[in-house]
């Protein structure tokens, strides 16, 4: 044991039921080893649910903090080791401007319901709850968009281009219904042709550690192992999907892996942190590897020393929870409840 992990274990002696340590399966060992729950963001938002600590320390980026800060009950806080770790995609959709496209194409005559993936930020959010829309995550996409489907003639889908495209593919969505939405500046530049034509409309954002596995990759694993079996998160391209065996959330890979039988060879495509950890864990049954070895800097900040530093915070009653602006509460919780309902 080192320093940092007799005294988070001290501590949490000390806390007892009054705290609990949730964690993305992005997370380092050093970190994971700590988690009393960890998950996919699906699965983290359910369980956040129905925990009854006081204190919930979420170790992941921050608008998963945001998520777990909006679904706790009165009375529980929330806390993110690491303020700063952020999720780079969900920076891609500012809600000034996704508030002012959306009102746009509503404008135009369109009854177009919002749909954001989770990984945005809480005030993109409250605008997509505010206009009659929910949130998705990469476990629960397909239903999420069939919701959306269901409730206006379009979906505007954010931040992830890829994400949009390979769930469109998957629904059957042909690709003349599709359109990318090209921003720039302040969004008054959108061919709102095209945006008439299309029943999904997808916002240009993508997450730059899975847009870095591509074909030349998974042809390398093929030649090195003829029976290897791909799998990749659906936030890589398309074309790059359509190379794989299968794809699908975190919680998805790891069943995955699971289920193949001793001898595979798989290769993953997504966060190193994860498939280093299945690597070991499936270490002399099925041969792990990675497609690329792809980090997520921003889960990365969060650190062993930064848990201590807020465990002991959390302890002495200087720990500052993550805080949502009370005008956003509302619509953004009604935007994840909705989701948490219909799946
Ligand atoms: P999951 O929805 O699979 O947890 O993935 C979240 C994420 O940030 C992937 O990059
Ligand atoms: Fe965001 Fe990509 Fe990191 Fe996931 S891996 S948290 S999408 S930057």
């Amino acid at each position: 044991m080192n320093q940092y992990q007799d005294k988070i274990t001290a501590l949490r002696k000390k806390l007892g039921d009054d705290l609990i340590i949730m964690g993305h399966h992005y997370q380092n060992d050093a970190v994971i080893r700590h988690v009393d729950l960890t998950g996919d963001s699906l699965e983290l938002a359910r369980k956040v649910t129905t925990v009854d600590a006081k204190h919930i320390v979420f170790c992941g980026v921050y608008f998963m903090g945001e998520s777990a800060a909006l679904l706790a009950r009165e009375g529980q806080h929330v806390y993110l080791p690491e303020d700063d770790a952020n999720c780079v995609m969900s920076q891609m959709a500012p809600y000034v401007l996704v508030d002012k496209v959306l009102t746009r194409i509503k404008e135009s005559g369109r009854n177009i319901v919002p749909l954001t993936y989770v990984n945005s930020s809480v005030a993109v959010k409250a605008v997509c709850g505010k206009h009659g829309g929910s949130v998705c995550t990469s476990a629960n996409a397909e239903k999420m968009v069939r919701w959306a489907m269901e409730r206006g003639d379009s979906v505007l889908f954010l931040p992830d281009k890829n994400l949009a495209r390979n769930t469109a593919k998957t629904i059957g969505i042909p690709e003349e219904k599709w359109h990318i939405l090209n921003i720039r500046g302040d969004g008054s530049q959108i061919d709102m042709e095209a945006v008439k034509q299309a029943e999904l409309i997808m916002w240009p954002g993508c997450c730059a550690i899975h847009a870095r596995f591509n074909e030349r990759q998974i042809a390398s694993a093929r030649a090195k192992y003829p029976d290897v079996k791909i799998v990749i998160h659906p936030e890589a391209a398309p074309d790059v999907i359509d190379q794989a065996d299968a794809a699908g959330s975190t919680s998805f890979i790891i069943k995955y892996v699971e289920a193949a039988p001793e001898g595979s060879n798989i290769a993953i495509g997504t966060e190193l942190n994860l498939v280093e950890r299945l690597a070991e864990k499936y270490e002399g049954s099925k041969n792990i590897f990675p497609l690329l070895e792809s980090t997520c800097s921003h889960m990365a900040l969060v650190t062993e020393p930064k848990l201590l530093n807020t465990l002991e915070a959390i302890a002495d009653g200087t720990a500052k929870p993550v805080t949502i602006p009370e005008g956003l509460v509302e619509d953004a919780k009604i935007a994840l409840e909705r989701m948490l309902i219909a799946c």
